[in-house]
């Protein structure tokens, strides 16, 4: 992309409101995405007026898809905003797992490695086809081959990303399964990606890489695991549970879209 990101910011007495452009989804979808950073209502009535500003703004530039996500509580929000053409696409919960370093965890032979160019087509791949369940793939108004290709190129771009990690997980010769993880403060590591390989799932791979990834992370030293999931994957929720994960309060993803 050749021109300066977009982005908005708007504080009034009734009103807080910021956006900006999220590249790598203009990338998939060809024309501006913007994801809305804060969003918070003052005094509702009066932020009518405020908020023709912003749609004022996604006029100008054209913007296609915005996307809001809400604290679970914040339903004066989510009401303003579902007045105001956004949908309500997912509910995310945020499994978290602490005290890492005191787990026993047993033993496997699966292997854990960075990716390299070469594991890169089949990785994006298995990105491609493994996801069904998150807000690009169930709205809709949004093509979910472009779902596809938004999880593919995010795999592919992860290769070179300054601070997210791109893991593979092989049984054997066997490519099983990607991770996306990327190191927070406080001994923390968070999981952007986790996928099983399609033709791969539903073999009990999911519990034994996950716990293998567990293993991994307790080896580099941290300490609490957490990652994002919409509360309608229930298989992947089932493994979280299963593995004793605790989940953290959920929040609620809304899509507008321009209407075509
Ligand atoms: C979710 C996922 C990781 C599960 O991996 P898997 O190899 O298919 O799962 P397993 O066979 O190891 O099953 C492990 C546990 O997951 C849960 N689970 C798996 N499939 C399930 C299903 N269809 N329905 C309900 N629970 C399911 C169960 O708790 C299961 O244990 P149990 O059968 O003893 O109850 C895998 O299906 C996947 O990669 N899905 C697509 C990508 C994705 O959703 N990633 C996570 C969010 S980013």
């Amino acid at each position: 992309m050749h021109r300066p990101l977009l982005s908005f910011m708007l504080s009034t007495p009734q009103l807080r409101l910021s956006a900006r452009e999220a590249p790598w989804d203009t990338a998939v979808y060809r024309e501006p995405v913007v994801q809305v950073e804060e969003f918070e209502l003052i005094d509702p009535k009066g932020a009518i007026s405020d908020y023709t500003e912003f749609q004022s703004w996604l006029d100008v530039e054209r913007i296609s898809i915005v996307g809001c996500r809400l604290a679970h509580e914040q339903l004066r929000e989510s009401m303003f905003l579902e007045a105001h053409g956004f949908r309500f696409v997912e509910m995310v919960l945020h499994p978290r797992l602490d005290r890492l370093q005191g787990l026993t965890i047993p033993e496997d032979d699966l292997k854990i490695a960075p990716a390299d160019t070469t594991d890169l087509a089949n990785l994006q791949e298995i990105a491609e086809c493994a996801f069904g369940h998150e807000r690009y793939h169930v709205d809709p108004r949004l093509d979910p081959r472009l779902g596809d290709k938004r999880y593919g190129r995010w795999v592919r771009n992860s290769h070179h990303h300054p601070t997210q990690r791109l893991l593979k997980v092989l049984d054997g010769e066997r490519l099983v399964g990607l991770f996306i993880v990327e190191r927070q403060a406080d001994l923390t590591v968070y999981w952007h990606l986790t996928a099983i390989a399609p033709q791969w799932q539903g073999r009990g791979y999911g519990r034994r890489v996950w716990m293998a990834m567990l293993h991994h992370h307790q080896v580099e030293g941290f300490e609490t695991v957490t990652t994002t999931i919409s509360a309608r994957n229930i298989p992947v929720l089932n493994l979280y549970a299963k593995l004793q994960f605790r989940f953290m309060p959920p929040e609620m993803t809304f899509h507008w879209v321009r209407p075509s």
